[in-house]
Parts: structure tokens; sequence; C-alpha cells
């Protein structure tokens, strides 16, 4: 999608002649009058008044891609961003993209999915303009072993960005849930692709729940999951909290590079959900039931079994 040429002379504040902005663009002003009808079919309201002008009354409630470069201030995530009102699973085109070799801090981003996927082949509900539905194109410079930490870190950065934007107070849900006030707000579906070694690609696909109301969720989701705004009991702006994803993600990523995971760690202990309590862990055929004491720098979950035993899961759900 091109960015309207329009929007870079209209302006909330002032009006701008029919004349001037035929002028500006250089075309005549049947061709202006087409492009304020495009404009408007992407959900701008372009008042019109006689005598005086154009002025841009309302932007709309999408995730535009050159509506988030407005605001962006990273220098590698986001610096593309691909966008779809509709697609299929925003992790399926990144994969489809790899063999390209996409810039790394590449994103995708749609307000509506068709086949979202969750974790554990999970289909995941993405209604349309409600959450945020994005995957981020990752090329770390890292051993296989340490890329599921790269998992957390998302939600560590997602975290934050909640806490900014909405003053929610998110918690993690090992491995890599957010939840508000017990409900389900955020889920992250980390994917390789590419060649098996340091240089393959990690698809960070991430699903925030934000403006929906119970009713917009699959009845066996309703217990469960939430959004944000039922969690605030006020809408929430889309594009301020993708800005803060995106720039919290860089923030994480840059510091990850220079300084390892440490830091990351202990922000994933501080806004743990899970570690104090028992919890059940279910990995492939393995359920383990157990309290679980901290993280640890290996990303592990670390779990005091009922026969005294300590051990450390890697991967899983815990129920
Ligand atoms: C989970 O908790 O099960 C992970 C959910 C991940 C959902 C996101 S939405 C954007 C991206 N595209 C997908 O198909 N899935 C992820």
């Amino acid at each position: 999608m091109e960015t309207p040429r329009l929007l870079e002379y209209l302006s909330a504040d002032t009006y701008l002649s029919g004349e001037a902005v035929a002028t500006r663009l250089g075309v005549s002003r049947a061709a202006v009058w087409k492009e304020i009808e495009s404009l408007r079919h992407l959900g701008y309201d372009v008042e019109a008044v006689p005598h005086k002008g154009y002025r841009l009354a309302i932007r709309p409630d999408r995730l535009y891609p050159w509506e988030i470069a407005g605001h962006l201030k990273t220098s590698l995530i986001g610096q593309t961003v691909m966008y779809y009102p509709l697609i299929e699973s925003t992790n399926d085109l990144a994969k489809m993209l790899v063999p390209g070799q996409p810039e790394e801090g590449t994103v995708i981003v749609a307000e509506s999915q068709t086949a979202g996927r969750g974790r554990l082949g999970r289909s995941w509900s993405s209604a349309d303009g409600q959450g945020i539905w994005m995957s981020l194109i990752l090329r770390p410079r890292l051993p296989l072993a340490e890329l599921p930490k790269l998992t957390m870190m998302a939600a560590v950065a997602v975290r934050a960005a909640i806490a900014d934007t909405t003053d929610l107070p998110a918690l993690i849900k090992w491995p890599n849930d957010l939840l508000v006030n017990g409900k389900k707000v955020c889920g992250i579906l980390a994917e390789l692709s590419g060649e098996a070694d340091s240089m393959a690609y990690l698809i960070l696909g991430i699903g925030i729940n934000v403006n929906q109301e119970r009713e917009d969720f699959p009845e066996e989701l309703r217990e469960s999951a939430g959004s944000l705004r039922m969690e605030r009991g006020s809408g929430i702006d889309r594009m301020a909290l993708m800005i803060s994803v995106l720039q919290r993600l860089e923030e994480a990523y840059n510091r990850v590079g220079s300084e390892g995971f440490a830091g990351m760690l202990e922000d994933c202990r501080r806004f743990s959900a899970t570690i104090g309590s028992t919890v059940t862990v279910r990995n492939g055929k393995q359920t383990l039931t157990g309290l679980a004491e901290t993280i640890g720098e290996d990303g592990g979950l670390q779990l005091t079994l009922d026969s005294g035993e300590t051990v450390s899961v890697y991967a899983g759900e815990t129920v």
C-alpha cells in the first residue's frame, strides 16, 4: 500500500483550498477530488467546506504503515512495515518472505486474520481492527539454544508497552503469555525459519487483544481471554500501543545484543505470574506439577516437584 500523497498536505488545524492542493500536487482539481475520495475510502474523515477548502478531521483507527512511520523513532524494528487489511496469518507470510532474505526488523501487521495461529496448533482469534496482529522478522546472531529467550524478551517488551500506554499491570505467564487480572491479553508464537544455524530467521508472532468486548471472543475463550479495553474499562489507542511495542522491542533487542539476557531475565522474574505458584506444565507427553521457584539463567522454569526433586522445563504450557 502506498502512502496517499494528499496526507502530506492536509492537516487538522488549517483548511487548504482545492486549488492549492491541485497546484502542490501538480494535478487537476478532478484528480484532487479523486484522491480525497480514496482517502475517505481508507477511513480518513476529510471535511470539505465551501470557500475554505479541505481539512483532515479524523484519522482512522487503522495501523497504516505511513501513520506508524510518522510516530516511530526506531532504527531497526519497524523500518519496513507491510500492512494487510486481511490476511490468513502474518506468521505464514513472514515465513514465505524468508527465502528472499527480508530485512531484519521487518514487521507485518494485519487488521484481521482468517487463519491466525496460536501455539500448540491452536487457532488465534483475530477480530477485525480490535487487536494488534503482527509478526516481526529477526535475524539474531545467537546460538540456536538462546533463541527461546528472545521469545521471553518479546513478552517483556510487550508488557512494558502495555504499562506505558494503558497503566494496566500485565504479568508474564511462563513462558510468554501476558495476563491482566488473570485474563490472557497477549500471546506470542515464535517460529524459526531458514537454515537451522545461527543465521536462521526468528519470526515473532505477537497477538494483543486490545479493544474487544467479551462477545467478540469465541465462547470457549470467554473465561480465559480478555482485552485491554475490558480490563481498563475504556478504549485503547491501538496506534500508540503499536508504536510503544515496536520501541520497547527495539530497546530490548539492543539491550540483549549489548548486555546479554541477564537484565531481560530479571524483568521476567519481576513481572512473573508464575513464580511462587504451584503450576502444572504440559510439555508434549510429559506433565509436571510443582512449585515454580524461579526462571533460570538458561530461561528454563525451575520447579520443585512433590517428591522434592528440582527440575527445569524449557518449553510447554503452564495450566
Ligand atoms: C499463543 O498464545 O498461542 C500465540 C498466539 C500468537 C498470535 C499471533 S497474531 C499474529 C501472528 N500471526 C499468527 O498467525 N499468530 C501470531
